[in-house]
């Protein structure tokens, strides 16, 4: 809608995990080269925690644009709010399984433990590495679940895991894990994302509006403080306050954004 009185060529403060808009903070660059260490090594697991709207899922897509396809076989769980035969169930099948039973009823955790042990096993044989990637973790209700999970690091040969399982999800995750003693200890390598610090924030929106086009800075020097403020440096809080900045904006015919302006638009947010 703005796009055009600010001269951009995408809105550049959408709420999605697009990879196009990835800045690599330090956090955000270290969380990444050890999410591509697990699975270029073969870790049994490895699990990224952070709060809500800093980037986790994002990191997801990131990493999934970083693996070669004719080398990596991914599966990834976007909301396993489900049973845990529908989990197991939704892995092989994103593992390419067909002919599961249909029926809830019909299937047994067997032949779905069985058919993604064949899926792992196929893939291995034509020379791919299989990587599991379970998103929201943290928002699995069975407990149970952790266990059965535990069961896909059972699949392995005598020197090597059959895949990679990758854990995201908010901090109460690393809690969740932790009763569950033998995931825990089976987890390789372990992240926690922060909110960004100041200058992380300041270069975040500059890096997000010259990526959507801006010749120019959009914001004023005095208005990145507060956005840091309002925002508490939360990549997805930045992003909110950003947009209805540049809305607010174009609909005041203002030539920057201003502190005032962000004070304003965050106000607005509030409702
Ligand atoms: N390093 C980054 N570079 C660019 N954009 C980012 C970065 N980190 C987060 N974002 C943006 O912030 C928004 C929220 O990020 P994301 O959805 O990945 O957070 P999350 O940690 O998965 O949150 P939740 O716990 O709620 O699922 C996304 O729109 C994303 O584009
Ligand atoms: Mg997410």
């Amino acid at each position: 809608m703005y796009e055009s009185y600010w001269e951009l060529t995408a809105k550049p403060f959408e709420n999605t995990p697009d990879p196009r808009f990835f800045y690599t903070s330090s956090q955000h660059e270290e969380a990444l080269q050890r999410l591509v260490y697990g699975v270029r090594e073969n870790k049994g697991a490895v699990m990224l925690t952070g709060v809500f709207g800093c980037g986790k899922t994002l990191l997801s897509q990131v990493l999934l644009s970083e693996l070669d396809r004719d080398v990596y076989r991914v599966a990834i769980i976007t909301n396993p709010m489900m049973s845990a035969l529908e989990l197991l169930r939704s892995i092989a099948t994103r593992l390419g399984a067909v002919d599961l039973p249909n029926r809830k009823s019909e299937i047994l955790k067997d032949v779905l433990l069985d058919s993604i042990q064949d899926m792992l096993m196929g893939n291995y044989t034509d020379g791919k590495q299989t990587v599991i990637l379970i998103d929201e973790m943290h928002a699995i209700e069975d407990k149970m679940i952790f266990e059965d999970l535990r069961m896909l690091m059972n699949f392995q040969l005598q020197d090597r895991f059959l895949c990679t399982l990758i854990f995201m999800g908010q901090p109460e995750l690393k809690k969740q894990i932790e009763l569950n003693k033998q995931l825990n200890q089976r987890i390789a390598i372990r992240y926690h994302v922060q909110p960004f610090n100041i200058e992380d924030t300041i270069a975040y929106v500059s890096h997000r509006v010259k990526i959507a086009g801006a010749a120019r800075q959009l914001f004023d020097k005095a208005s990145l403080p507060v956005i840091f403020q309002k925002s508490g440096g939360i990549p997805r809080r930045i992003n909110q306050i950003c947009d209805m900045c540049l809305f607010v904006g174009s609909a005041q015919n203002a030539k920057v954004v201003t502190s005032a302006l962000v004070e304003e638009a965050s106000k607005s947010l509030e409702g």
